[in-house]
């Protein structure tokens, strides 16, 4: 019988172009192993698309004066042609936009929420006097209370790479106003991450469930096993699968007291890889649960390393919770790439685009798919010299 694997690349956000990081870091390994697996002749769907809800999408909104929906179209439709064009050979670039996302996304939180996964507690969160709104986490900027940062975000410190809670931010301020924000009391629906903590840890360091064998941590990265067990050695605790948004998937309406309440984008974000799974079944006339509850399928997500927790802890959860799905048999993160010694990033403009080095060196495509394989192969982060991009002599790649 020939083998089946599925193979999942980061949704980027719908918030910028893409960048040499984030090919390096995630779309090229992925590619290559899918142009590996298909040339062996196995049975292999290989899914991505563009993750279009979140605070990255709404802080881009607010700074370029447009709505969001005007952002995701604008970008998805320059992510989609970027990666044609240098080759990543996805079986289908899907948004979490899409109906059948929205759809599937609140299906999941029917079944947890029936299956009694979620406890509905009110806390205080910041709310925003002045703008008169809850702020999503990346809306609030403080002191990072590891490495004393003073531009870190409430979901991540990015100098030291920590995961922060607002609430963990030395005097938090509003990117909306600039104000000190207040916390309010606001309901939200917490998945009890403790109850899956005992098997979360058998299974990332044994790779058994119930006894049964479902991976090798000797084929993971360390430094993937290594961000896990440290999170659990501080314990999982309840965490709030919804929000005070107005932009993103709505919590199911006939669900009591969801007014105004939205799915958190990372519960939003990974379901992604499932409806482009079953818009792709849709379009070819396949089964999608082949490739998401078949225990023979192997199953594998490429990411870059700010992601490793949501993927190896918290969705590895909502996925067990649920019921139905398989897990994930690796789960390969790789290392941020840098730039004169800074780290890539979208939101400082500090990057090198794909689509312009597409644009200007049409043709070229294999040189940079190249040099990024053979900068990053071997590293733990690779930097790049900046002038290698400023004045590209490509002939000599
Ligand atoms: O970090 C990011 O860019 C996220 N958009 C990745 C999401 S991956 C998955 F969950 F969809
Ligand atoms: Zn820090």
């Amino acid at each position: 019988m020939k083998k089946r694997y599925l193979v999942t690349a980061a949704l980027p956000y719908a918030n910028g172009p893409l960048h040499i990081g984030h090919l390096a870091g995630a779309y090229l390994p992925a590619d290559i192993y899918v142009r590996y697996l298909r040339l062996m002749g196995r049975d292999v769907v290989f899914v991505c698309g563009s993750d279009e809800h979140g605070a990255a999408i709404t802080v881009k909104a607010r700074k370029e004066g447009t709505t969001p929906q005007a952002i995701v179209d604008k970008y998805h439709a320059i992510l989609r042609d970027t990666f044609e064009k240098i080759g990543i050979s996805f079986d289908i670039y899907h948004r979490t936009s899409a109906p059948i996302h929205h759809a599937t996304s609140q299906d999941f939180f029917r079944k947890l929420n029936n299956n009694g996964e979620f406890i509905e507690e009110t806390t205080e969160q910041y709310y925003d006097e002045t703008a008169g709104q809850f702020l999503a986490d990346r809306y609030i900027v403080g002191t990072c209370p590891v490495c004393a940062n003073p531009e870190a975000y409430g979901d991540q410190c990015e100098r030291c790479g920590s995961t922060l809670s607002p609430t963990d931010l030395i005097e938090p301020k509003s990117m909306l106003s600039g104000s000190v924000p207040v916390k309010r009391p606001t309901k939200h629906w917490f998945l009890r991450l403790d109850k899956h903590e005992a098997w979360l840890r058998e299974w990332i360091n044994t790779g058994k469930v119930d006894g049964k064998q479902l991976h090798h941590p000797a084929d993971w990265k360390n430094h993937v096993l290594g961000q896990c067990n440290s999170w659990l050695d501080q314990g999982l605790q309840p965490r709030a699968m919804t929000r005070d948004l107005e932009w993103g998937v709505d919590v199911p309406p006939e669900i009591p007291g969801s007014e105004g309440k939205k799915l958190y984008v990372w519960l939003d974000a990974p379901i992604g890889y499932i409806s482009a799974t079953k818009q792709w079944a849709q379009d070819h006339g396949k089964n999608w649960e082949l490739y998401w509850k078949n225990p023979d399928t192997r199953l594998v997500y490429f990411i870059g390393k700010d992601n490793i927790v949501f993927h190896c802890l918290i969705f590895p959860a909502i996925l067990k919770a649920h019921g139905d799905f398989i897990l994930p048999v690796n789960v390969p993160a790789n290392q941020f790439l840098n730039l004169e010694g800074r780290k890539l990033s979208t939101s400082k403009n500090w990057a090198v685009w794909v689509h312009e080095y597409c644009a200007e060196f049409a043709g070229q495509e294999d040189a940079l798919r190249y040099n990024m394989v053979k900068r990053c192969r071997s590293r733990a982060t690779a930097s790049l010299p900046g002038r290698v991009f400023r004045k590209p002599t490509t002939t000599n790649w």
